[in-house]
């Protein structure tokens, strides 16, 4: 015998997450981070509490309590994770599969479930990338728990309410990813009052700036939060992450003017770059690009050469096209991109 007899069989071959790439000195727009940073306010309480590292973690209560003050809901409402991701996994150790997505989406939807062993299958959108519920229902018969972005990464197209609601209608455990949502400003979190078999992933990683210290919530009827709160390891989030994500979510207007900022260059870009490319309509804080007929590797090595490291997709199955994605920058990077897209040739 050896330790390979003694894997279990579905953890050979597994796709792993591809994180978008770091580069010191290099402009990055591969990650859908909010490039401004935190607010000034979460770096000194870092800063002012790091000598208390000595301490677990002990203000989850207060985190569930400010999360679900700014969601609208009560704290029973609300759980914490080490990031939406980490909510994610304890909603696939919750409740049984097989799981669906649709298809182009995150790929954690589809990396997780098959992580644990859990059968997993992709519908693909519309070629415009919008969802069509009815096919989804009839093509995911015998899924018992959704993913659904809104806005979708990497479409960043939203679902409209009516098909989500059709599909909670099914009665199957709907996760409902708002990763995103600030940069749209609509979310669906008030139907976790009506449906019991909704949740709602947000995270402090996107608008508020913390992507780094790893912080996200999940909002839905107690009852059914209760449930992925029984699998939660104690003390999933570091102390340190626990002041920032209070420090964030005190200074809603820090986060608000850097949503206000990059909403705005997000409308700009798509413009200037809808010019030259063919650019999906964004409700989030990138775009999704079809560069052909250049490649996406081309495209993709040319911003490199220009110091701007972005996400290269290629072709999406079954749909036409060449995809990157473009995180919006700061204002002064996103005129970096720009410059460095006017210089391609033809
Ligand atoms: C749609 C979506 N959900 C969740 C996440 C991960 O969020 P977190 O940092 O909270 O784990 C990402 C990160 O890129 C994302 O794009």
């Amino acid at each position: 015998m050896s330790v390979k007899d003694f894997v279990k069989p579905h953890v050979f071959g597994l796709e792993k997450y591809v994180p978008g790439e770091y580069r010191e000195g290099f402009i990055k727009l591969a990650s859908n981070e909010n490039n401004y940073g935190p607010s000034p306010k979460v770096v000194k309480a870092v800063r002012g509490n790091a000598g208390r590292s000595h301490v677990y973690p002990f203000l989850d209560s207060e985190v569930r309590n400010l999360a679900a003050r700014y969601a609208g809901v009560s704290e029973d409402c609300v759980m914490t994770g080490n990031g939406s991701d980490e909510l994610m996994e304890l909603v696939l150790k919750t409740f049984q599969g097989p799981v669906a997505s649709f298809y182009p989406s995150y790929s954690s939807y589809r990396i997780f479930p098959r992580m644990l062993g859990m059968e997993f299958f992709d519908i693909g959108l519309r070629p415009d990338f919008s969802w069509d519920v009815e096919d989804f229902i009839l093509k995911a018969k015998r899924a018992n728990l959704f993913f659904i972005g809104s806005p979708n990464n990497p479409t960043g197209r939203v679902v409209e309410e009516a098909d989500l609601v059709r599909l909670l209608d099914e009665g199957k455990i709907v996760v409902l990813d708002e990763a995103y949502f600030e940069f749209s400003g609509q979310s669906h979190v008030k139907l976790t009052k009506k449906y019991e078999n909704l949740l709602v992933l947000r995270t402090l990683s996107k608008a508020f700036g913390i992507g780094g210290l790893r912080v996200g919530y999940m909002v839905g009827s107690p009852e059914t939060v209760s449930y992925v709160n029984s699998l939660k390891p104690p003390f999933s989030i570091a102390s340190l992450a626990e002041f920032a994500a209070l420090a964030a979510l005190k200074d809603l207007p820090y986060m608000r003017s850097c949503v206000r900022k990059i909403v705005k260059d997000r409308e700009r870009l798509a413009k200037i770059l809808g010019s030259r490319f063919k650019v999906v309509p964004s409700q989030a804080n990138f775009l999704l690009m079809d560069v052909s007929p250049m490649s996406s590797g081309v495209f993709f090595n040319r911003m490199l050469r220009e110091r701007i490291i972005i996400r290269k997709f290629g072709k999406f199955k079954g749909f036409n096209g060449d995809y990157v994605r473009i995180t919006v920058g700061t204002s002064e990077e996103n005129e970096r991109l720009i410059k460095a897209v006017s210089k391609l040739p033809g």
